[in-house]
Formats: C-alpha cells, structure tokens, sequence
C-alpha cells in the first residue's frame, strides 16, 4: 500500500514548503502540492499520515561512524545491529562506516571482513570507506580496484604513530593514486609524533587525568597537520576531506585553501559544537573519560565553538557527521584510569545528530534548509550517494523523518538506543524530536517504537563524490 505523508512542511536544501509527500514501495513517487487534484486523488487507496505542525525531511545521512572498530585493546560497544538501530532511533537512515585495514594487513581481506560484520544485521542502509592504514604498493593498487566497486573513499591518518600514521611520502603516493581514480581521501589531520612527545612528557610529570588528552593534543598539531595535508593535496593534484575538524586554526587553513580554489572539504560533530574541553574532557576525577576523543574537544574560552559554527555557515565545513565510536565507561574507558593515554579514543552519538544540529536551527545558527544540507544532503553528495539519498524527490529512496519541531526532551542513558552505560549528552534539553521513520518505504520508528528488523538496511555501493566530477 502506497502512503501519503499529508500536511507538513517539506525541508530540503534550498528551502522549506508545505508539500505532501507520496510513498511508493521503496521510493518516493511524488511531491505534491497540497490541495492539488493530484494530492487529493493520492490519498484514494494510501495509508494517509497527518504531518500538519511537523517537518518532512530527507532521511540523515551520516557518514562518519565506526561499528565494532577495535581500539586500544578493546572494541566500540555498539555493533552494526545496536548501531545502525539507533541511527534510525535519531533519524539518521543512511551510514556510511570505516572498514579498517593497518599495516601488513591485506585491503580485501579487511574489507570482507567489515563487510561480513554489517551483512544481515543493519538497520538502516549502509555504506564503507576504506581506512588505509598501511600504505604499499598493493593497497594503492587495491584503491583502484575498490573504486570501481563502490568504496570511492579512503581514510588516512596523521595521527596514531605505529597504529595507522602514514607519514608524508605515504600520503602523497595515496593521494596520487587517488587523483588518478577519482577517489577521495579523507585525512585525520594531528600531527601524532609531536603529541606522542607531549603525552609521554605529561604522563612523566605524573598528569594522568582525561583532560590532559584535550592538554596535548594541541590545537597548533592540528591546524599544522591540516596544513600539510592541504600542502600535500596540492602537490598530489587530489581532492581532500578533513574529518573532524575541532580547532579554529584547522579551520581558517581550510577556508584559505577553499578560497584559493583547492577541492579541500571539512566536516565537524556536534560534540564539538556543543562541548567543550573545560565543561566536559575536565569534569572532576575520571568523568572526563566519556568525552576522550580525537581530535579533542577545544575550550570554549578560545571560542572554538562559536568559529564552528561560523563555518557551517560559510560553507567551509560542508558536513556534519559523528564519529560515532562509543565505549562505556565499565571496562572499555577505564582501560585509563590511571594513564589518559589508554582511554579509547571516542564518543557515541549516532542517535543525536540530527536533534544536536538543530538546536544550531533553534538558537539562530542555521536556518532549517542548512540543516538538512548539512545532515543529508552535502554528505550524500560528498560521497557519491545523490539523489538516491539526501533529498525529498520523486525516484528517491522513501527516507523520510517526520519530526516535531515543537517537542521538548531531555537526552539520558535511560532513554537512548546505543549500547553504552553512559551518554555524553545525559541531561541534554532538546527542543526538536523525531517522531516517524521511513526507510526505504517501510516504516522503521513510529510513536516511541521500532517496528524495523535487523537485515532491512541494504549496502549501498557509491558512486564517486558529486563535488570532483
Ligand atoms: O576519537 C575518535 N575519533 N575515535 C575514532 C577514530 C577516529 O580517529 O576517527
Ligand atoms: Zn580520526
Ligand atoms: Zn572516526
């Protein structure tokens, strides 16, 4: 049976209007005037759901997530089924997650690997890049190939010496190989062997708490290793994307290579729009733990914040994603308690995307169609999933949130989806609650219930990012 989402406010990214929407088997059939002929004569054998007050907007796409990643001696606590189930829970309908190859490990095996973690147990659709951990000649050879089979991105690090660092040499050759296949490299820009130094130095003076990770992992590490990135990428030829982006000075190198013309691209998380290195990574005794990640948080004192959001406005941060990588506290984040060094590195945060951004919509940050490019649209583009994801348009896919503007919540432990015994965000007011799911035409989330299964979100092989071509 076909369905009509009737009455509400249709966001893309170019604007918002009243519009009915027409959901045909797995794809949206129509945008509809209401009050049209077409409309009414739509509602005639359709499930008719009432939206009036609420917004439509195109399913989440979130492409920075990591499932099951090991790390540090330990794995991220939400598998692809508990992940991908709160993805949907936050209206976020599409993942795109790292499967990880490292040193002397062999690219295809690592990605069938990845692959068999995911198949049969998302939620929501799903999709890989390919973290290039080792960079040899049989990776970069393996980079073309995984192009023409739908993984057209690939991560690399300046940070983690001995885990994933690439140094220089490594990275210019991945970036030429990937100038002459249409990939995109995505780039953790800190400079790793410098804030080694520093954390070995600060452990020595006897400073082990969690903020002396934010202490460390300098703001200049990182605007110096964005710098190089860039640097490299130019010489290279290659398109660049800087994931999460936290410093202003990492910020400002991104913007002055955009306006030089360079194809450098840069997203930021909501952690670092809403957190902040004093209020959280220094909260009292161990509680700093939950809120270790990298890059880190930046103190708001520097007003890093602020400059983020700035940047969502200009443009010279294109996507909003979550590096969500979660770890409880039990067992998982106290691998650290008496040495920083060894917090896994991450925050979970799959499910409060879309709402955390936009509360940037509620305060006057953004308005509602930067939203929606931000959380869906500009990501589908970037890694080559446009117009199957992103956009409320007839041939789409049918992901579809229909989501209260007005409602008002408090995020907590109790009431969150992902597998953690903590949340970053616990005593979080929100204003803005999703209230019903589509992905792919079938209703997943409706009235506080997830009437989905795990096997219903399908791989999605991607095209190349729609900004190169
Ligand atoms: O702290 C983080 N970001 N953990 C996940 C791994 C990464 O670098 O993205
Ligand atoms: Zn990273
Ligand atoms: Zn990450």
């Amino acid at each position: 049976m076909a369905t009509l989402i009737k009455g509400g406010t249709v966001v893309s990214s170019t604007g918002a209007d009243p519009a009915d929407v027409l959901i045909d088997g797995e794809h949206i059939a129509a945008v509809l005037r209401p009050g049209s002929h077409i409309a009414a004569a739509a509602e005639q054998g359709a499930e008719v759901i009432d939206a009036s007050g609420r917004l439509v907007v195109p399913g989440g796409v979130d492409v920075h997530t990591h499932m099951e990643l090991p790390f540090g001696g330990t794995f991220a606590s939400d598998t692809f089924e508990t992940g991908t189930r709160a993805a949907a829970w936050g209206g976020t309908t599409t993942i795109v997650d790292f499967a990880v190859q490292k040193t002397g490990e062999n690219v295809r095996e690592c990605l069938d690997a990845w692959m068999a973690k995911a198949e049969g147990n998302c939620a929501v659709d799903y999709g890989f890049h390919m973290v290039i951990g080792g960079v040899d000649n049989d990776s970069l050879k393996e980079m073309d190939l995984l192009v023409n089979e739908g993984i057209t991105s690939f991560k690399l690090f300046m940070a983690y010496p001995g885990v994933f660092l690439a140094d220089d040499g490594q990275i210019l050759r991945a970036m030429q190989q990937a100038a002459g296949n249409g990939g995109l490299i995505m780039m953790h820009a800190e400079n790793g062997l410098a804030i080694d130094v520093l954390a070995e130095q600060a452990f020595e003076r006897g400073e082990t708490s969690p903020v002396t990770h934010g202490y460390v992992r300098r703001k200049e590490l990182e605007s110096e290793a964005t710098h190089r990135a860039i640097q490299l990428a130019k010489v290279g030829a290659a398109p660049l994307y800087i994931v999460h982006l936290s410093a202003s000075e990492a910020l400002e190198q991104v913007a002055m290579a955009r306006d030089d013309g360079m194809n450098v691209f840069a997203e930021t998380c909501p952690q670092y729009l809403h957190f902040s290195l004093e209020e959280h990574l220094g909260r009292p005794g161990f509680e700093g733990a939950a809120y270790v990640c990298s890059t880190p948080l930046r103190s708001r004192a520097e007003g890093h914040q602020d400059d983020l959001w700035r940047g969502l406005r200009t443009n010279d941060l294109a996507v909003v994603s979550t590096d969500h990588c979660p770890f409880c506290m039990k067992e998982q984040k106290e691998l650290g308690l008496n040495d920083f060094r060894a917090i896994p590195n991450g925050i979970g945060g799959v499910e409060h995307r879309m709402d955390m951004i936009y509360q940037g919509v509620v305060t006057g940050e953004i308005g509602l169609a930067r939203w929606v490019e931000l959380c869906a649209t500009t990501p589908a583009r970037m890694m080559g999933l446009y117009p199957r994801k992103g956009i409320i348009a007839a041939g789409s896919d049918a992901d579809v949130v229909i989501y209260d503007p007005d409602h008002r919540w408090t995020i907590s432990v109790d009431n969150h989806h992902m597998n953690m015994d903590h949340s970053a965000y616990e005593g979080t007011q929100v204003t803005g609650h999703v209230d019903t799911v589509f992905s792919r035409g079938r209703k997943i989330i409706d009235n506080g219930q997830y009437l989905g299964r795990a096997g219903d979100g399908q791989y999605l092989p991607r095209g190349l990012s729609q900004y190169l071509q």
